[in-house]
């Protein structure tokens, strides 16, 4: 190569390497100047061979168009990392006016609004949140709560069971149990979490849904009064003031008495609806007195009082959000869900 064709080699990188219109391109021209294989450093290698009269201006000019390249290349980076190159010949200049890239905020899916909500409103009762596991022993989730080996609930076929003494929790109230064995009474909990069930799925049913759990026991009287209070000043405070909380008798193997309790329909207010199945009212809770037995389980004195509740989380979202069909909470539709936020 003679010095002219250096000089030249050395405009037209320059040239080049100006005008790289992205990254992709710049990181071509770095790999054919400056790469292993790259023609400056095979200048720089054929050096040895140029006779030695011309080797130093050789050397000088080489050094030089390797300097060049490099600077070159940075400057070009720095150029395109900053959006401020000039846009390549026959590109069209960036434009100011086109919309920012949208981020994607998510918004909350309506079951973990519903949790939120009301561990809120029992927060502000004096209630704290506990947790549990969703894997449960068999004595946590039926022995413990006075569900005798022969309740139908622990049948196969209503159950999730992983061997012969671990399950899938059906209900929330095993957390009951795991509070009252870690600590002394007074006990005020909630416990929202997720429960599963040998059912069919259908427009009110489905094999994995959420209840909360609510456990308040102490030394000093607290009466069935206490517990339908309560749950009425929840009610208003969750759904608004027009609505009607009504109590039925009901059983549970570790409350007594039980109570099964609905809220009027907030879809139809009371008059009727596909929601409501036309009674006007929805079963939201299971709920009672705790059965002394429970605290025998559990080492509490035998003189304890204490109610306990245990509440559909799905029931509450579809009557509060007016959602006919639970399935529509777990299909995942983006369309759909994002109403909520
Ligand atoms: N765990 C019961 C159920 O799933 C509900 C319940 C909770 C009833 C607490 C009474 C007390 O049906």
């Amino acid at each position: 190569m003679t010095l002219e064709e250096l000089l030249t080699l050395k405009e037209t990188a320059l040239r080049e390497i100006g005008s790289a219109a992205d990254a992709a391109e710049l990181e071509r021209w770095r790999i054919h100047y400056m790469g292993r294989n790259g023609l400056v450093p095979a200048l720089m290698r054929q050096l040895k061979e140029v006779p030695a009269e011309q080797r130093a201006e050789f050397g000088r000019e080489t050094n030089s168009l390797r300097q060049a390249v490099t600077g070159a290349l940075e400057l070009r980076k720095s150029a395109l990392a900053s959006g401020a190159a000039a846009a390549p010949a026959g590109a069209a200049a960036f434009d100011f006016s086109l919309p920012g890239r949208w981020n994607g905020v998510g918004t909350l899916h309506p079951v973990s609004l519903v949790i939120e909500e009301v561990c809120g409103i029992f927060a502000r009762l004096g209630f704290t949140v506990a947790d549990g596991p969703d894997i449960e022993t068999s004595f946590n989730n039926f022995e413990a709560l006075n569900t005798p080996a022969h309740h139908p609930s622990m049948d196969e076929r209503d159950t999730f069971w992983l061997d012969d003494n671990r399950l899938l929790r059906t209900q929330t109230s095993p957390v009951q149990i795991r509070v009252m064995l870690s600590q002394p009474p007074p006990v005020r909990i909630v416990n929202p979490g997720r429960c599963y069930r040998r059912d069919t799925t259908d427009a009110t049913h489905s094999a994995n849904f959420h209840q909360i759990e609510g456990l308040y026991v102490d030394t000093d009287p607290v009466s069935l009064a206490d517990l339908k209070s309560t749950l009425a000043h929840f009610a208003r405070e969750m759904m608004g003031p027009d609505v009607k909380v009504r109590f039925r008798p009901h059983f549970f193997p570790f409350t007594e008495p039980s109570v099964e309790v609905d809220f009027s329909c907030h879809v139809c207010g009371g008059s009727g609806c596909r929601v409501c199945k036309q009674s006007g009212w929805i079963e939201i809770a299971g709920a009672g007195m705790v059965d002394p037995r429970v605290y025998a389980k559990v080492g509490y004195p035998a003189d304890c009082y204490g109610y306990a509740f245990g509440m559909g989380v799905e029931r509450i979202a579809m009557i509060k959000y007016g959602i006919t069909d639970i399935r529509l909470l777990y299909e995942n539709d983006l369309r759909y869900l994002r109403q909520f936020g």
